[in-house]
């Protein structure tokens, strides 16, 4: 397929998903340039694959002079925006970086893509706009009614990234992806915070009784449909990206003892999560008929290939 974009700016390349985006548009012969202030989360052995192929800004994009004179330099065609303080729990005990880094720092993305004329900027949002919902789902035009710290700086960033579009006609989609899972992530998150416990010979903690639904999405899927966004994605949209697949946590954390041959006994129930959203759920109507994506992995599948990447690097694992 012809590239509508050759040169591309990956910004929180060293994260979970951006590396996985990364990984794949240097495989993919884009030009790369890939800007990450490599907070905990960040972490360039994600990168080693690629090492060498890919152009590496360790920058904060709340840095306004910083980010100017990396666009001034690169002048990308595209930007990808994947940079955020990402963990729900850290944004309860403190909410002041996710203030700073997803919205400020979506603004300063923003505001070089205006002035350096960039072409398309994908700003990755997620499903946790919308709050919660017990039934139903969520289509591209439901009401934010986020509830943690975490979502509401999300959902100021996807209406700000909007609004440019609105306001100053820059070419703006948003993707809204559900819970991701796969090699490579930060063990703060449920699934490799289980097999991290268990591996450990440790308890895997699970919150309340286990019952909050989530919907997971493998990596590579999620990025699959990020770079059909950035191909073919309709400026000043939207598009839910969602596998269907919704399980309530305990079920997610049994699956993951019985990959690893271990018993119920290994669940240890803590106290719930304040303002804990109960069902994440997204109606996915939209990218499938516009772009023809869905989602590939089953999770029956995508949970195996996930613990087993996780025995193979063990050392990654327990380097945190
Ligand atoms: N992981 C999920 O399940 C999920 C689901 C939906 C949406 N999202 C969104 O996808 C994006 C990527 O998520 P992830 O799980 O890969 O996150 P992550 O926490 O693994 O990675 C975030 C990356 O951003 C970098 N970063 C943080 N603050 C920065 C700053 N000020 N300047 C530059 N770089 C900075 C970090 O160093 C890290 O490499 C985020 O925008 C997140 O909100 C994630």
């Amino acid at each position: 397929m012809r590239k509508r974009f050759s040169k591309l700016l990956i910004t929180g390349g060293a994260g979970f998903i951006g590396s996985e985006f990364v990984r794949r548009a240097v495989r993919e012969k884009y030009q790369t340039c890939v800007v990450d202030k490599l907070t905990y989360a960040g972490d360039l052995r994600r990168l080693k694959e690629v090492k060498g192929k890919y152009i590496f800004y360790k920058t904060d994009i709340c840095s306004r002079k910083q980010i100017f004179k990396i666009f001034e330099k690169e002048r990308p065609d595209a930007v990808i925006h994947f940079a955020a303080e990402s963990h729900v729990d850290r944004s309860i005990k403190n909410a002041t970086p996710f203030m700073r880094t997803n919205v400020i720092g979506t603004q300063m993305l923003l505001d070089a893509s205006l002035k350096y004329g960039v072409k398309k900027f994908v700003h990755i949002s997620t499903d946790e706009v919308y709050g919660e919902i017990k039934k139903g789902k969520f289509t591209e035009n439901s009401a934010f009614r986020p509830n943690s710290p975490y979502s509401v700086s999300k959902a100021a960033a996807d209406m700000l990234a909007l609004a440019y579009f609105r306001t100053y006609g820059l070419p703006v989609v948003v993707a809204r992806p559900s819970n991701n899972y796969g090699p490579w992530q930060y063990p703060e998150k449920l699934i490799p915070v289980a097999i991290k416990s268990v591996l450990a010979g440790k308890p895997v903690p699970v919150y309340a009784k286990g019952q909050n639904v989530r919907e997971w999405l493998y990596v590579s899927d999620c990025c699959d449909a990020i770079f059909l966004i950035l191909d073919k994605g309709k400026i000043g949209h939207a598009y839910n990206i969602g596998s269907g697949e919704e399980r309530p946590n305990i079920s997610t954390v049994k699956e993951i003892l019985k990959l690893l041959k271990k018993g119920h006994d290994f669940i240890k129930f803590v106290k719930d999560r304040p303002g804990h959203d109960f069902r994440y759920s997204l109606d996915t109507r939209k990218i499938k008929k516009e772009l023809n994506w869905k989602a590939k992995t089953k999770f029956s599948l995508g949970i195996k290939k996930t613990v087993f990447w996780y025995l193979k690097n063990i050392h990654w694992l327990k380097s945190f």
